[in-house]
């Protein structure tokens, strides 16, 4: 059975991690069918919009879309795209698995998954200046918004995909302490959901010992929910104790949509080169499977990158060897069992 994705290429290094992306997908025999469309800088070469409205119908009909990395043009008044697909979708949820995939890191096998608000918190973005006594920015404000509504929906999504996945415990990081409003809802609204999930143990901490616990012990958490900027945090010391960006991948679920792309931008650096590292891309392609009910296929790929990972001879750059975007690809094609 096959299900029509949007894909999306990107820019920069978009095109060249894209289409290792697909050739995997493709060898290891996924149910896809590509709908490809345009957005960030190549849509705005080549249709004068880099958020072309048919990418959004596309998007909207398929409800998947997996999505390279695009950039955002500087100046001239444009948004960051990313944000305006998050947006346009609602998507809330930005799911950041977190696993040890080359061996001699901090930790081994570290296998966790976050999952953070994505529209409310401070990152409403809700500020403004105070003037006093003739200076207009003596002082600077913002607010942080919590709803019921907001917290119910990221903290079920938590426990959902605890239970769909197999997951034992969901880890609710908060400062209820401090700020007992904001804080205190997320997490009165988090303590009253658990009582229907008998079957997921459930703790809150603390967010700032959350953090040094993850750094002392990682291996004390599973499945961790909090809000939009503590979720933004914790995620990159997550993505480090696995190795860094280049391994991290982020899904943005929204009701009936729901976009994977790698966490790295498009890398104008060493764009056009072949020599980017293409796995955070095939990952969120595997946890896009996972999403799509196609697990088993999501597994083998897996289990063809962390060999061909472990074995540390076709590598790239990033990871101190000097294999190609493409041999990268093909060693993982041939490791596919
Ligand atoms: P970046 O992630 O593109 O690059 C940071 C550094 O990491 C560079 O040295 C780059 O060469 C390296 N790098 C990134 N991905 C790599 C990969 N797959 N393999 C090997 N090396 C890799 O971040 P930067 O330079 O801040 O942003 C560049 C552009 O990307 C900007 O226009 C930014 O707005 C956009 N961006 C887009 C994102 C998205 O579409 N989700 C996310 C982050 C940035
Ligand atoms: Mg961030």
């Amino acid at each position: 059975m096959s299900r029509t994705i949007t894909v999306v290429h990107g820019d920069g290094i978009g095109p060249e991690v894209m289409s290792a992306t697909l050739s995997v997908l493709d060898a290891a025999g996924a149910g896809l069918d590509y709908d490809q469309q345009l957005a960030g800088m190549a849509a705005l070469e080549r249709l004068n919009d880099p958020l072309p409205p048919a990418t959004l119908d596309s998007i909207r009909a398929n409800g998947v879309a997996l999505k390279g990395p695009l950039t955002t043009p500087v100046g001239g008044g444009f948004r960051s795209i990313n944000v305006a697909i998050r947006k346009e979708f609602d998507l809330y949820a930005n799911v950041r698995p977190v696993r040890t995939f080359v061996p001699g890191g901090r930790y081994e096998d570290i296998d966790l998954v976050l999952i953070r608000e994505n529209t409310e918190g401070l990152y409403v973005g809700v500020e403004h200046y105070i003037g006093m006594e003739g200076d207009p920015r003596a002082a600077a404000e913002s607010v942080m918004i919590v709803t019921r509504f907001g917290a119910e929906r990221i903290c079920r999504y938590a426990f959902e995909y605890a239970r769909r996945h197999g997951r034992r415990k969901v880890t609710l990081a908060h400062k209820a302490n401090i700020l007992k409003y904001t804080q205190g809802l997320f997490l009165d609204v988090g303590r009253e959901l658990a009582g229907e999930y008998p079957d997921i143990e459930f703790e809150d901490r603390i967010i700032d010992a959350t953090a040094m616990q993850l750094v002392l012990n990682p291996h004390a958490f599973d499945v961790l929910v909090m809000e939009n900027m503590f979720g933004d945090i914790v995620s990159d010391l997550m993505a480090g104790l696995v190795g860094g960006l280049g391994m991290a991948s982020a899904g943005n679920i929204g009701r009936g949509v729901a976009m994977f792309e790698a966490v790295h931008g498009s890398a104008p650096d060493i764009a056009g080169q072949g020599i980017a590292n293409p796995t955070a891309l095939m990952l969120a392609a595997c946890a896009m499977l996972d999403h799509i009910g196609q697990p088993e296929t999501a597994a083998r790929i897996r289990g063809a990158m962390q060999k061909v990972l472990r074995r540390r001879e076709t590598v790239t750059g990033d990871l101190g060897g000097s294999a190609s975007t493409q041999e990268y690809a093909q060693a993982v094609i041939r490791a596919l069992e």
